[in-house]
């Protein structure tokens, strides 16, 4: 059975994107991995710490996970229209591990936020430059208003529902 892997690119505790890119994993109906950015937690990167310390072992893991997996699902936060910093550490330090960055992996990419744009500032920028980084992006899907449109582990928006469910089969077919 196809193997994907899964997470909000969050450190919150009670991350509504874990929420969404779960809930994504888990209507593929396949074997998923759920990761925790908290377990990936490392030094602010800088060429220095790299040089003094080397790579920590968090970022050989995540690109371990990667390469494992037949197929990716990332649901983006977004802070201040980027990426949280959680991610973008993560990124780059697991951009140091070897060339290759998402391994040419299908990926599925969402976000959401309480606010009305769904993080969709953060998911166009991972759009237009994930290409760049080796990321093989089959479809995607911003949820707006979180805690309007998502209630009993459901998005509960008719046409958004539509929306998710196309993105959803269209990755499932790429896998
Ligand atoms: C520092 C900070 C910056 C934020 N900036 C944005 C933003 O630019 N756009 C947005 O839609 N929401 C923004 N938010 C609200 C987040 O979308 C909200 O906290 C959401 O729950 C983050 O996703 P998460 O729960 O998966 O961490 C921001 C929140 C914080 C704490």
């Amino acid at each position: 059975m196809k193997k994907i892997l899964a997470f909000g690119a969050s450190s919150s505790k009670n991350s509504i994107n874990k929420q969404l890119a779960t809930y994504a994993a888990v209507k593929t109906d396949l074997a998923y991995t759920i990761i925790d950015l908290n377990d990936f937690e490392m030094p602010i990167f800088s060429v220095d710490k790299e040089e003094t310390n080397g790579i920590p072992k968090e970022a050989t893991d995540f690109k371990q996970l990667v390469k494992d997996a037949d197929g990716i699902i990332i649901s983006f936060a977004e802070h201040n229209g980027s990426y949280s910093s959680a991610f973008k550490n993560l990124m780059d330090w697991a951009s140091r591990v070897e060339k290759s960055r998402w391994n040419n992996k299908p990926m599925m990419l969402l976000s959401t936020s309480p606010g009305a744009r769904g993080g969709k500032n953060v998911l166009d920028h991972a759009l237009g430059y994930f290409p760049y980084m080796d990321a093989n992006i089959i479809s995607s899907f911003s949820l707006p208003s979180f805690y309007e449109n998502f209630k009993e582990n459901n998005i509960n928006h008719e046409s958004l529902a539509e929306d998710f469910s196309k993105a959803l089969t269209l990755f499932k077919s790429k896998l």
